[in-house]
């Protein structure tokens, strides 16, 4: 964690703020509203060259990392939660291809959603698989012409219909017990693939999340990611480990954008011949809320620097960041509407959008209670390293089974 926000970032930073300033705030409510994907908004983030920001330079991208992706959802998701995710998904999307592709998948397919010009979607979740990510049931089956053929459903495709790319997990070898699952790179238009149900969401409207269907999509081994099968898992694991720190950071935005309206509604608002930002129990909120928003900020940045720098404990501050920042962001868009009192319960009033939008946070790309199992395995693994206090604990409660076991025999 040396670096934790570079100048990049930093810069990377501005841009979106002024972006989410200019074009995502002002038409924030309209998208949320109509539940349509705002491509006028895309049109504008591509411009400003923001999806380039988390891809390599020798793929068409700006090579600023994991903070700097994370500043730039940050950003959008104080304007607008949705338009966060529109743009983070797209991260989630490319990190398989990123982390494992071939020269030849990188080369294909990460220049274009560098440029804006393509957007992708990340298809791991079914009906019957979603904390439990490895009992996905659909299924790659080799041909002996030697092509890869996809049967089955994807949900909560976030992006779908909207993205011409979709990185698809899929069992190509159901009698694997750690090689089943592989990647596939399908294609908008490929015959046998079509969108299913469109979903219709509490938060998070301006982005499509979506059902996918795989009817006996064909692919050649080109579009097995890394060229090699029975690695998907591994892969969609290490990806879910770069893209947790973005659905913090989104939370951070959301939070920091509802802690923004409630401070100042708190400062304008009068009750009792005063302003309520003067009574004790207003500033109680607002000190809890901004104190909460600065931890959850600083480690998302932490875990970030963590997968800019390789660190091999990411896995578990990657869970942390996730966990923390999204139950803050629960918390502080709840107080930012109990702040409005009324009015914020309302929807022409921009404060209840943001508590929508929190929810989603704490469920997607891995409940919380996956996050806490996640962090508590990894845990228990760096208890090993601890055995050198043992001698400071008193050794009474410590029970040997193996040896009474061994002496009973
Ligand atoms: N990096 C690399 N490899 C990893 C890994 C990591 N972080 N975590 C696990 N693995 C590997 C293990 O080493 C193991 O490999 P071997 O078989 O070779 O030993 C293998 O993966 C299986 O690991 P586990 O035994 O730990 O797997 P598990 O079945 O017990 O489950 C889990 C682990 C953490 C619960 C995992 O299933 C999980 O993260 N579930 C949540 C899924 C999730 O986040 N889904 C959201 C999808 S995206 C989305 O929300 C939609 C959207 O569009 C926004």
């Amino acid at each position: 964690m040396r670096t934790i926000i570079s100048d990049a970032a930093i810069h990377w930073g501005k841009v979106a703020k002024e972006v989410a300033d200019r074009v995502v705030r002002p038409l924030a409510q309209k998208y949320d509203r109509l539940q349509e994907y705002p491509w006028e908004i895309q049109k504008e983030v591509g411009a400003a060259g923001l999806f380039g920001v988390w891809i390599p330079k020798a793929y068409g991208g700006h090579g600023a990392g994991i903070v700097a992706l994370c500043r730039v959802i940050e950003e959008l998701s104080r304007a607008c939660g949705g338009v966060g995710v529109l743009f983070a998904v797209n991260a989630l999307g490319s990190f398989p291809v990123i982390i494992a592709g071939t020269e030849e998948q990188k080369q294909r397919f990460l220049p274009s959603i560098a440029a804006g010009k393509k957007l992708i979607a990340f298809c791991l979740s079914e009906k019957f698989a979603g904390s439990d990510a490895g009992g996905m049931r659909t299924r790659a089956t080799k041909e002996a012409n030697g092509e890869w053929v996809l049967r089955g459903e994807k949900k909560w495709t976030t992006n779908g219909g909207a993205a011409d790319i979709y990185t698809v997990f899929a069992v190509s070898d159901p009698e694997s017990k750690s090689r089943r699952i592989s990647a596939f790179m399908v294609e908008k238009g490929m015959p046998g693939f079509s969108i299913g149900k469109v979903e219709d969401k509490m938060g998070i409207r301006a982005v499509p999340v979506v059902e996918t269907h795989f009817d006996g999509v064909r692919c050649g081994d080109d579009r097995l990611l890394g060229g090699r099968p029975g690695m998907g898992f591994s892969h969609s694991m290490q990806t879910l480990d770069w893209a947790r720190p973005g659905v913090a950071a989104q939370a951070v935005g959301l939070a920091q954008g509802a802690l923004d309206y409630a401070l100042l509604y708190a400062t304008k608002r009068q009750q009792f011949g005063a302003p309520i930002s003067s009574f004790q129990m207003i500033q109680e909120m607002l000190a809890d809320m901004s104190a909460k928003v600065d931890a959850a900020r600083w480690l998302v940045y932490a875990a970030a620097s963590a997968v800019d720098e390789g660190d091999p404990n990411v896995t578990k501050l990657a869970a942390e960041c996730k966990y923390f920042a999204t139950e803050v962001a629960m918390d502080v868009t709840t107080k930012a509407v109990q702040i409005f009192g009324g009015y914020g319960y309302m929807r022409d009033y921009p404060i209840e959008k943001y508590m929508r939008d929190a929810k989603i946070t704490q469920i997607y790309e891995g409940a919380n209670q996956i996050q806490k199992m996640v962090i508590a395995r990894n845990l228990i693994k760096e208890a090993l390293q601890l055995d050198h206090l043992m001698k400071y604990i008193p050794q009474e409660t410590q029970c040997d089974y193996a040896a009474e076991a061994t002496a009973g025999a």
